[in-house]
């Protein structure tokens, strides 16, 4: 690769873009980036100059020779860069937050990733995902994509299955969380917790868990049940399991399974909170506006631990690890999002699983686990039947493959339900969903 790494990041102007300066900075004597291009599209705020400012002062303090761009132009940045990540959201936290409002009213989990809010978030998403793709093609074919917007699963399974694109990487924090969160239960520092990863994204398990190598699952599950030990992300409530419950399926769940195990717990939770606090995209919308006042400060050069608030912290640390990995051919563990070639059994190997893989300079190698226990094959195949109707509905703009879609999601109760979210949901999206209504379809 010349002479340095180009990375070009795509929704640059995400106040999380700390996180990966600082994951870039922290290995740069292994993994030389001398560029850095940042894109966004102009809304008329200044989010990318205030957060472009800041990766300029974060870079400068470290002394090191990596150029940060800004450009609201994609095409641009793309030429001829070495990887490129993703972390736009379409329509802006405006839109998650009728993801999140409208289901409620007819009592559904109004979720980012999860039930109607995860399927909206996919049909905004995957259209641009894919020119993204084609744009990739023509100015840099030998990149790797490496996606962390939501929903990752869906968006991968897209890339996969309608780009020409093969070197793509799906990305998200909720493993490294729950490693965290293991440890921390356990009182022992992280760097000693190994998990076998297997699932799907924001569905994953851990099949055992060990310390130094040493299998700790039962001590694992017992302090699941313990409601001191949260193990959960920020934008999640972390109730308690119940202990006999996770002991009887003999494996760790992710923090979203609650909206699956404990759907009305979750929803009476959800209703409340978003009736007294707001839903958590106007949380964030609150916790962005005051990061980006940080930011803005001339004198800040290093990454504010406020950030830490957000569902999606330490995510720089699965970014960097996973660039670091390719790029060095470590060939070291990491789980991420990739095409399953036969590692879960029960899920199409075309379909993209959330999985531990050994990370080469050819890409993620994933770890056969045979299959998944039969208490939770079920939903798994069931999120995945319903994320490969959802991304068919995104690329085609087919009403009726999008209200299966709605109406097979676990969360949702029936075709009657489904049907009324569907097309309330259509319309209040309608400007971000041009292929549904016959509007400019690239
Ligand atoms: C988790 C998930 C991410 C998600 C984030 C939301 O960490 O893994 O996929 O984007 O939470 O966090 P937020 O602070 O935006 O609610």
């Amino acid at each position: 690769m010349k002479n340095g790494i180009k990375i070009v990041t795509i929704g640059g102007g995400s106040s999380y873009t700390p996180e990966l300066i600082e994951g870039f900075i922290k290995r740069y004597d292994e993994l030389p980036v001398s560029e850095i291009w940042l894109v966004d599209i102009n809304k008329g705020n200044q989010k990318l100059e205030i957060v472009g400012n800041l990766a300029r002062r974060m870079v400068e303090k470290a002394g090191l020779p990596i150029d940060i761009h800004l450009t609201l132009n994609r095409r641009e940045a793309l030429k001829d860069a070495d990887f490129v990540t993703t972390q736009f959201r379409v329509g802006l936290l405006d839109a998650r937050a009728k993801d999140e409002r409208i289901p409620l009213k007819y009592d559904v989990i109004g979720q980012e990733t999860n039930g109607p809010g995860g399927l909206f978030k996919g049909l905004r998403t995957i259209p641009v995902i894919l020119e993204i793709c084609r744009d990739m093609e023509e100015l840099c074919p030998d990149a790797w994509l490496v996606n962390f917007t939501n929903p990752a699963g869906m968006v991968t399974e897209a890339v996969l299955r309608y780009s020409n694109i093969k070197k793509v990487v799906g990305l998200c924090n909720v493993p490294i969380g729950m490693r965290m969160g293991i440890a921390k239960a356990l009182g022992v520092d992280p760097d000693r917790v190994q998990v076998d990863f297997a699932g799907l994204n924001h569905m994953v398990f851990g099949l055992d868990v060990y310390v130094d190598g040493k299998s700790v699952k039962d001590k694992v599950i017992n302090a699941l049940g313990n409601p001191e030990n949260e193990m959960t992300m920020k934008n999640i409530a972390g109730f308690a399991w119940d202990r006999d419950f996770i002991k009887g399926m003999g494996i760790i769940p992710c923090g979203y399974h609650r909206y699956y195990y404990k759907t009305d717990e979750m929803l009476a939770e959800e209703k409340e909170s978003s009736a007294t606090n707001g839903t958590r995209a106007e949380v964030v919308q609150q916790l962005e506006k005051d990061l980006f006042e940080l930011y803005r400060n001339p004198e800040l050069n290093v990454k504010p631990t406020q950030l830490e608030k957000r569902g999606g912290a330490y995510y720089s640390e699965a970014a960097c690890s996973l660039i670091n990995s390719i790029y060095n051919d470590k060939r070291d563990i990491q789980p991420v999002n990739t095409r399953n070639n036969g590692a879960i059994a029960s899920i199409p190997d075309e379909s993209a699983i959330e999985i531990n893989c050994v990370i080469t300079k050819e890409g993620p190698r994933p770890i056969a686990i045979g299959d998944l226990p039969v208490a939770v094959r079920g939903l798994v195949q069931q999120i995945k039947s319903f994320e490969r109707m959802a991304a068919e509905a995104a690329v085609t703009g087919d009403y009726h493959k999008a209200l299966v879609a709605m109406t097979i999601n676990p969360l949702v109760p029936s075709d009657t339900i489904a049907k009324k979210m569907l097309d309330e949901m259509l319309e209040a999206h309608k400007e971000d969903l041009p292929q549904f209504f016959n509007e400019v379809k690239s």
